[in-house]
Formats: C-alpha cells, sequence, structure tokens
C-alpha cells in the first residue's frame, strides 16, 4: 500500500487498511495476498510487522492460510457489514467502481465518476436559487410525473443540437439517472411482450440484474473491435439490445459505421428495439462525437441520457427519449414508483442548461480529461510499451492490455496493496457468473478510469501498476474470467 503513513504503530496502520480494502471488497474471497517478505518489500517495514498483520487478521477471519497456497482472502461472513447486498455486488461493483469507498488509495481508477473537483456547484447553486424564485407556485404541488415540461423541452432541444437526436418533448420522461430510466424502459418492454434482451459482453454486470427484475431473460453478446457483433445478436433470439454506442463500456470502442446501420436493420427485421445508452458521448477528443442513434431510426430507439457524467451523479437526473407507443408505460412506472421527479431540481437543471453554463462546464472539463488523457498515455507507454492503451478516443476510461500470461486477478489484489484501486476485464464478462459463457479470448487487460484522478495520481497509480504487472504470481491460467472484487 502505499501505506498512508498516519499517527499509531505501523502495523496497525497496515491491518486497519488491508480490514477495510477486505470489508469493501476491493479485495475479494480467495484472493492471494503476496507472501509476507514481498509485502514487507513494498511497503518498506520489517518482515516481522507484516507476519503480525497477518497473524491479526487469520484470527479474526478476515483471511486464511492454506498449507501449499499461500494467504487468501477469506469469504466475508454474511453478517460483517457489506457495502451492497452480496448478490448485486459482483454484478454492480464495476459502474461507479470505488470512488465512494474510505481507504486511502495512491489512485482510483474506478471508472464512472466524473472530475468531482470540477462540479459547477457555484452555477448550480446559482440555478436553484433562480429555479426557487421563478418555479410557479402551482407547480410545487402537482407534479407530471412525465417530468417538467420545461426540462423536457430543454433536454430534447440539448439531445437535438448535440446529439444530432430528433425527440421533442413529448417522447421525454425525466427520471432520476440512466439505471432508473433503464427499470422503466425494461419493464415497459415486458409488458409489450418482449421476453429477452441482449447485452454487451463485457458490459456493467448489474445490467442483468436490472434486466431480470424487469422480467427479462438476459442474454450476452459478445462486443469486438467495431462495437457489438450485430451476427451474433441476430443469433441470440433477442428483440431488444442495450449498448453503449459512443464509448463501450468498459471495452472504449465506438460502434462502428456499419455496425449502426445494421443493428438499425437488425431492430425492422426483428420488430425490435434498441436501447442507446448514451453514455461518455459529450467527451470525444478526436472528432466530433458520433450522432446518437436515436436520430437514426426513432422509431426503434429509446435513448437513455443522465447528468451523472456531465455534472455529478450525486444531482440524479436523466431521461429516457422513447417512440410514443413506450412513452406512457414509461411515465406510469415512474408515477407508480415515485410519482414524479423533484421539481425544483428539474427546474434548476433547465435553467443551467438554457443559461450556456452547462456547455460552458463541458468545454472547461473536457479539457481536464483531453489532458488527464494525454498523461495516461504518456505514463502507460513509458511503464508498459507501445500500443497497450485502448479506447482512448472518448470518455473517461481506457483499457490497458497486459503482458501475455499475466493474471488480472494477481495484479488487481497486487495493485490494491500498493493502495490502486482498478478492475480487470474479467469483471465485465459474463462469464464471471456463466459457466457455460465462452471462454474469454480477450487478452488480459484492465480498465482504467481517468474521470477522477488527478495527473499526479495517474503517474503514481501506473508506476504502482507497472510494481504490481513485475510481482504478480503468473502464470495463473484461465483466470481471467472471474470477477476480482
Ligand atoms: C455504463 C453506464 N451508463 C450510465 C451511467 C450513469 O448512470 P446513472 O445515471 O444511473 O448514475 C453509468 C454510471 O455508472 C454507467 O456506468
Amino acid at each position: 500500500m502505499a501505506l498512508e503513513r498516519g499517527a499509531g504503530p505501523l502495523g496497525i496502520q497496515i491491518q486497519d487498511q488491508l480490514r477495510a480494502a477486505i470489508r469493501d471488497r476491493r479485495l475479494g474471497a480467495e484472493e492471494r495476498l503476496p507472501s509476507t517478505r514481498r509485502l514487507a518489500e513494498l511497503l518498506g517495514v520489517s518482515r516481522g510487522t507484516v507476519v503480525d498483520v497477518y497473524q491479526q487478521l487469520l484470527a479474526e477471519g478476515y483471511i486464511e492460510a492454506a498449507a501449499g497456497s499461500g494467504t487468501r482472502v477469506a469469504a466475508i461472513p454474511s453478517g460483517l457489514p457489506a457495502r451492497q447486498p452480496p448478490d448485486i455486488v459482483a454484478a454492480s461493483a464495476s459502474a461507479s467502481a470505488s470512488a465512494s469507498s474510505t481507504g486511502p488509495a495512491e489512485a482510483d481508477f474506478g471508472y464512472g465518476i466524473p472530475d468531482l473537483g470540477s462540479v459547477p456547484l457555484t452555477d448550480w447553486s446559482r440555478a436553484v436559487s433562480e429555479a426557487t424564485r421563478t418555479l410557479p407556485t402551482a407547480e410545487l404541488g402537482d407534479e407530471d410525473p412525465a417530468g417538467s415540461r420545461h426540462l423536457r423541452k430543454v433536454v430534447t432541444a440539448y439531445h437535438r443540437r448535440v446529439r444530432s437526436g430528433c425527440a421533442v418533448a413529448e417522447d421525454a420522461v425525466i427520471v432520476s439517472g440512466f439505471r432508473q430510466g433503464l427499470a422503466f424502459a425494461l419493464a415497459t418492454l415486458a409488458r409489450h411482450g418482449i421476453q429477452r434482451i441482449a447485452l454487451e459482453d463485457p458490459g456493467p454486470r448489474e445490467h442483468d440484474v436490472i434486466a431480470r427484475r424487469a422480467g427479462l431473460d438476459a442474454v450476452p453478446v459478445p462486443v469486438d473491435d467495431h462495437g457489438l457483433d450485430v451476427g451474433r445478436l441476430h443469433q441470440s433470439g433477442a428483440r431488444a439490445v442495450l449498448l453503449t454506442p459512443a464509448h463501450q463500456c468498459p471495452t472504449g470502442v465506438a460502434l462502428g459505421p456499419s455496425r449502426r446501420r445494421d443493428l438499425v436493420a437488425w431492430a425492422n427485421e426483428v420488430d425490435g428495439v434498441i436501447i442507446e445508452d448514451d453514455y461518455d458521448a459529450e467527451f470525444r477528443y478526436d472528432r466530433q462525437p458520433v450522432g446518437s442513434l436515436q436520430g437514426l431510426d426513432p422509431a426503434r430507439v429509446i435513448a437513455l441520457g443522465s447528468v451523472s457524467k456531465t455534472l455529478a451523479p450525486a444531482i440524479r437526473l436523466g431521461w429516457v427519449l422513447a417512440p410514443p407507443r413506450f412513452v406512457a408505460g414509461i411515465v406510469e412506472e415512474k408515477r407508480l414508483s415515485c410519482r414524479g421527479a423533484p421539481g425544483l431540481d428539474q427546474e434548476a437543471l433547465a435553467l443551467l442548461m438554457e443559461s450556456g453554463r452547462f456547455d460552458r462546464h463541458l468545454r472547461r472539463v473536457r479539457e481536464i480529461y483531453r489532458a488527464r488523457r494525454d498523461v495516461l498515455a504518456a505514463e502507460a507507454e513509458a511503464a508498459f510499451g507501445p500500443g497497450r492503451l485502448h479506447g482512448l478516443a472518448a470518455g473517461c476510461h481506457a483499457l490497458l492490455r497486459l503482458p501475455d500470461g499475466a493474471s488480472e486477478r494477481a495484479v488487481v489484489a497486487t495493485a490494491a496493496t500498493l493502495g490502486v484501486r482498478v478492475n480487470g476485464l474479467g469483471h465485465y464478462r459474463f462469464a464471471a457468473a456463466d459457466a457455460e459463457a465462452e471462454p474469454d479470448p480477450r487478452p488480459p487487460a484492465l480498465v482504467l478510469g481517468f474521470g477522477n484522478v488527478s495527473e499526479h495520481q495517474i503517474r503514481r497509480g501506473i508506476r504502482a501498476l507497472a510494481t504490481a504487472v513485475q510481482h504478480q504470481s503468473r502464470p495463473l491460467r484461465n483466470d481471467n474470467p472471474t470477477p476480482t472484487h
């Protein structure tokens, strides 16, 4: 760990940091810990200190030692406080990965969190204050479950202007972020007779949990260097698909032009629906962002937008832009679940977007992300050689290919001991939970989110990752598809 040296004996500090990593599952059950000698070297402490730490954690049940296989993290007893219900842990730890964890870190490469230091709080507070002064009194008591008409007009105008969409206010439902929009859209599709949805593999594993809760059967469809494999989508038997065309999560590829056309052709052929997670679309560095699929086929595409990346996840506002036949169903889901979105916040967001300050904020953070991305590229090349970083054309995460034979799990576990939080690509694979899924043909890789890490942290983090790759126990075969946290 780049041991965060605080007050008190070193051994106690190491213990506390390891315990915290196991409790919040940055170190998962059965992950192998470095030998006492190796950890002592890495931390610059005496071996005796680490032996004492391990003995203490063994006694407390956090870790276990098995003859011949070193020291491993024990399965966490169910009574132990977990950050999330166990059935969701494996699926969801990827999204907004670990930024909410409390332990000290050299670098947190969890993806999905924007630069929290840049959230335009002054602009937001000005917009909230204006909303409280100007919102008609009647609207304080009479919320529309579809969302405020003002915000629906503003977000659809924004989507037309910035994302080349073609939705109008009547097509929009305001929701509490992408996930809620997804859950409501899927519940509505289920009521329209759609039974199976295809999900990108690799992709965030909580999406299949959300799909199952909505009553749909979720099937994986592989992603290759051009995005979702539409040929395989045809074979899947699904009539709906959820995908991230602008910047695939987590591989970072953009859906290729012919794939976009093939996808729309597929939807028309099977009378299907494309759910577009318009994720990372605002942050394209090499060219204008590719337009939203919704603009390509508004009758077949449900577009989901959110300000979690462009402003902050805590604002919890997003939108669903749906073909007219689904709008009433989605509005009804919203009404039954929570009656509507917060009126003052909706008005504040509408005012912020209309004022031009939202666009100004995007221009500013785009430059911050561009600079971080450049540092990441340079550091990764220096540490691992050329051509190892992929998916950098857009967004705030990239894929770092590890040397052949490297074990994602071992690198992730060792990186955690060095204070670096990161996920392996296998963490996003369906194969992690499905013994019948195909083995992962991809070489081992790490998913590096760089939205909320400073350039300084990126430098330190990449160097620590290089150390982790050097020191991992290798080769561990066939272990890459297994979840790491
Ligand atoms: C793939 C993907 N889409 C969208 C989002 C935004 O989700 P929400 O609006 O629910 O915060 C995230 C954030 O974690 C994500 O990982």
